[in-house]
C-alpha cells in the first residue's frame, strides 16, 4: 500500500480527461509516495519511498488519490515501483518518470545512431516538459544540445529557468551544423516538424518520434511511407531516404528499469543541473483536481502542475 507524497499531472492525464488518449490508461502515474503496508513478499519495507513505471504489469489503483493499492507478484512490483532515495528532494523525485523515459529515449537515439551520444549534436522539437528533460538528458551525457518550439511561451519559461544555455533555445530555425539526432516530443506529431526535421537533420542522423500519435497518423511524402503510431509505439527502426539523404526514423516508447536507476542518479546529483523543482508551475491539492483536468484537453501553459494530495 502505497501513500501518494507528491503528483505530476502528465499531459498524457490531460488527454485521458479529454478522451484524447489512445492505449491503455495510465492516469495519475507520476507519483512519488511512501510505502505504509506491506503483505506477502514484497521489495519494500515500510516507510520506504518508492516511484511509479506505469507500462510495467501491476494491479494497482490511480495514484491520485490518498492511497494506491499496488498488488503483484514479487518480480512485478519490483520492476514498476522503483526505490527513491531520501536524498532526492519530493519536488524532483516527482520528476522521475518523466526523466526515466528521456533517458531511454536517448538509448534509443544511440541505438538509432549506432554509438554513444557524447560529442554528438541532439535537436530536440517541443519544449514542454518531454522535451525538457530529453534536452537535460541529452546534455548530461555529453551531446551539444538545442531545442526548437513554435511558440514563445514555453521558450521564455525555459529560459528563466536557467536549466539550458539561452543559446540553445530557438523557435524554428535549423541548427548550423546540422544535428545528428532530432527528437520530437511535442503535444501531437505533425507533418510540418516530421518534414522540417527530415529537412534538417544531417546525412546518416536518426529522427525519433516521441510526442503523441493517433493510430491513424500516416506520413506520406517523397517516397517514404510512416504509419507513426505503430513505429513509435513499438519502438520501431526504419532506414529510409529523404531526396538523397539516407537517415533513420526510429521510435521511443515507455521506458525500462535501468534508466529510472540512472535518471535517480542524476537527480540525487548536489548542484543545480538538475533544479527541476524550477520546471513546477504551481501546486494544487486533489479536490482542485477535476477542475485543473475537465478544460478540454492539454493546456498551452508552459510548467508542471503538481498535486498534494
Ligand atoms: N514516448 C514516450 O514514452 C512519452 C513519454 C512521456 C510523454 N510523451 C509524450 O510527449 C508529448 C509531449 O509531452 P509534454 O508533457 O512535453 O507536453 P506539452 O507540454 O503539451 O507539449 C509541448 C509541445 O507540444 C506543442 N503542442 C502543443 N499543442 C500541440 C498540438 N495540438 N499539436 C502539436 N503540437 C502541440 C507545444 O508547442 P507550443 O508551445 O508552440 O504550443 C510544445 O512544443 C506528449 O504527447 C506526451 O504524451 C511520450
Amino acid at each position: 500500500m502505497v501513500r501518494p507524497l507528491l503528483l505530476g499531472i502528465c499531459r498524457s492525464d490531460y488527454k485521458e480527461a479529454a478522451r484524447q488518449r489512445q492505449g491503455a490508461s495510465q492516469f495519475g502515474h507520476e507519483v512519488v509516495g511512501e510505502v505504509i503496508a506491506h503483505w506477502g513478499k514484497a521489495p519494500f519495507e515500510v516507510g520506504d519511498r518508492v516511484c511509479l513505471d506505469p507500462n510495467r504489469p501491476l494491479n494497482r489503483g490511480t495514484a491520485f488519490a490518498d492511497l494506491m493499492p499496488a498488488d503483484g507478484t514479487e518480480k512485478e512490483l519490483t520492476e514498476a515501483l522503483h526505490w527513491v532515495p531520501r536524498t532526492v528532494s519530493l519536488e524532483r523525485a516527482v520528476f522521475a518518470e518523466p526523466l526515466a523515459c528521456a533517458v531511454h529515449c536517448l538509448d534509443r537515439v544511440s541505438q538509432a545512431l549506432g554509438g554513444q551520444l557524447s560529442g554528438r549534436h541532439v535537436l530536440v522539437v517541443g519544449a514542454g516538459i518531454a522535451g525538457t528533460l530529453i534536452a537535460l538528458s541529452a546534455q548530461a551525457a555529453g551531446a551539444t544540445v538545442s531545442l526548437r518550439n513554435s511558440g514563445m511561451d514555453k521558450l521564455e519559461f525555459l529560459r528563466a529557468t536557467g536549466l539550458l544555455p539561452p543559446e540553445a533555445l530557438g523557435q524554428d530555425e535549423p541548427p548550423r551544423p546540422p544535428p545528428e539526432a532530432i527528437v520530437l516530443a511535442t503535444a501531437f506529431i505533425e507533418a510540418r516538424w516530421l518534414r522540417w526535421a527530415l529537412d534538417a537533420v544531417a546525412p546518416g542522423g536518426a529522427i525519433l518520434l516521441y510526442g503523441g500519435t493517433q493510430q491513424e497518423d500516416r506520413f506520406a511524402e517523397a517516397g517514404i511511407e510512416l504509419a507513426l503510431d505503430p513505429l513509435r509505439r513499438r519502438e520501431g527502426t526504419v532506414c529510409v531516404h529523404w531526396g538523397q539523404k539516407p537517415l533513420t526514423v526510429a521510435g521511443s516508447y515507455g521506458t525500462e528499469p535501468s534508466c529510472f536507476t540512472r535518471g535517480l542518479r542524476w537527480l540525487a546529483a548536489p548542484d543545480a543541473t538538475w533544479a527541476l523543482e524550477r520546471l513546477v508551475l504551481r501546486r494544487i491539492g486533489l479536490t482542485e483536481l477535476p477542475v485543473e483536468l475537465s478544460a478540454g484537453g492539454p493546456k498551452p501553459r508552459p510548467g508542471k502542475v503538481l498535486v498534494v494530495p
